[in-house]
C-alpha cells in the first residue's frame, strides 16, 4: 500500500487528507519512486485553494511536485535509471506521498552529499530562479534586483546570479537582511520608499529585475528602476504582466513556458545539486514535518513567518 495526501474540494489546509491507496505501477517512460522527502511550494497551496486555473475536481487530487527518493520500479522504455537509484524528482503529480509515479524525464541523480530534505527542496525554487535569470540574460556585470530575495526562489536566484558574476540587490523583511548578506546580496527592506533605497545603492538604476514578491510596490519600484519594462520579469503577477509590459513565467501567465525555458528548469536541479554538494549553494531547510501533517505544513506556509523550505517526510 501507499500513503498519499489528497483533497476532494478546493479550500483551506483542512481539505488535505492522508489516505492509503494501492501502490501504483509505472507506465511507459515512468518510474515508481519511494519518496524520502517532498518539498512544499506556495503553488501547492494556491492550487489547493483554487487560486490557480485548474480543471474541476472529479477525482481526488494529489498534491506536490517536488520529491527526493529511491527508484523502486522501472516502467517499460526507461533507459538510464535502475531500481535503487537515489534521485531528485521534478514535475511529480502527487509528491506528498510514500510512493509516487514520476516521468523518467523529470529525474536527476541525487548527490550523496546533500540530504533527502535538501534534494526535495530544489526543484521548483531552483528551477524557477535559474530559468528566470537565463531568460532575463543575467550574467557577468549585470546589476540585478530580486524582490523577495529571502524566499526559496529568491535565495536560489541570489546564489545563481552571484555565481554568474552579477551584482545582486535583494529585498527582504528586517529579520532577513543578514541572510541576504551571507548569500552575497546587498540587502534592502521592502516597504514605502523602496525605489529610493535601491537607487541609493544603484544610482543609475538596475539592469534586470526578478520579481518573486508580486506586490504592487515591487512592480512599481521595478518600473521606476529599469530603462525598459522588458528588463523586468515576474513569477507571481503573470496575469497582470502584459498590462505593464513586463515579462512573466507561469505564475498565472497565459503564455506557456517555451521548450527552452522548461529545459532550463530541469537543468537547474542538477546544477544546484552539484553546487550544493560542493558547499557552493546553500539550501535552507526550515522545518521537516511528517507526511500526515501536510495541512499543518500549509498553515505554516500561509503564516509567512518561516524562512527556508518546509518539507514533508513519509
Ligand atoms: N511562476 C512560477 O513558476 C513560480 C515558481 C515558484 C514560485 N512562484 C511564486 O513565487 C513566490 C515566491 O515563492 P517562494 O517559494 O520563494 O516563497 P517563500 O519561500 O514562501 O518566500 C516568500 C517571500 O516573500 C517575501 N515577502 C513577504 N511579504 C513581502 C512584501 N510585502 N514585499 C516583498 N517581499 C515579501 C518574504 O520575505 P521576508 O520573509 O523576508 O519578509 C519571502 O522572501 C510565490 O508567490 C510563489 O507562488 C512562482
Amino acid at each position: 500500500m501507499a500513503g498519499v495526501v489528497q483533497y476532494t474540494e478546493f479550500g483551506g489546509p483542512e481539505v488535505l487528507e492522508f489516505v492509503e491507496v494501492a501502490t501504483p505501477e509505472p507506465g511507459d517512460g515512468e518510474v515508481l519512486l519511494e519518496v524520502r522527502a517532498a518539498g512544499v511550494n506556495p503553488i501547492d497551496a494556491k492550487l489547493r485553494a483554487g487560486l490557480r486555473a485548474s480543471t474541476p475536481i472529479t477525482t481526488p487530487r494529489r498534491v506536490g511536485s517536488d520529491a527526493s527518493g529511491v527508484v523502486a520500479a522501472v516502467g517499460p522504455g526507461v533507459e538510464g535509471w535502475a531500481v535503487g537509484d537515489e534521485v531528485i524528482a521534478s514535475g511529480v503529480r502527487g509528491a506528498y506521498a510514500t510512493h509516487a509515479i514520476v516521468a523518467a524525464s523529470g529525474l536527476t541523480r541525487k548527490p550523496t552529499a546533500i540530504s533527502w530534505a535538501q534534494a526535495a527542496a530544489l526543484g521548483v525554487p531552483a528551477g524557477t530562479a535559474y530559468q528566470s535569470l537565463k531568460s532575463l540574460g543575467v550574467g557577468q556585470g549585470t546589476t540585478l534586483l530580486v524582490h523577495a530575495a529571502s524566499g526559496a526562489v529568491g535565495q536560489a536566484a541570489v546564489q545563481f546570479a552571484r555565481a554568474w558574476g552579477a551584482t545582486v540587490i535583494g529585498t527582504a523583511g528586517p529579520a532577513n537582511q543578514d541572510r541576504l548578506r551571507q548569500l552575497g546580496a546587498i540587502p534592502v527592506e521592502y516597504g514605502p520608499g523602496l525605489a529610493e533605497r535601491v537607487r541609493a545603492i544603484a544610482p543609475q538604476g538596475v539592469d534586470r529585475v526578478l520579481d518573486a514578491a508580486g506586490t504592487d510596490e515591487a512592480i512599481a519600484a521595478s518600473l521606476e528602476l529599469v530603462a525598459d519594462p522588458q528588463q523586468v520579469g515576474t513569477i507571481v503577477r503573470g496575469a497582470d504582466a502584459p498590462g505593464w509590459g513586463i515579462r512573466a513565467w507561469s505564475g498565472g501567465s497565459a503564455t506557456p513556458l517555451t521548450a527552452e525555458e522548461k529545459a532550463w528548469r530541469h537543468e537547474a536541479v542538477g546544477v544546484a545539486a552539484e553546487l550544493a554538494a560542493r558547499g557552493a549553494f546553500d539550501i535552507e531547510i526550515a522545518r521537516s514535518l511528517p507526511l500526515e501533517q501536510a495541512a499543518e505544513a500549509h498553515r505554516l506556509l500561509a503564516g509567512g513567518k518561516v524562512r527556508g523550505k518546509i518539507v514533508l517526510l513519509p
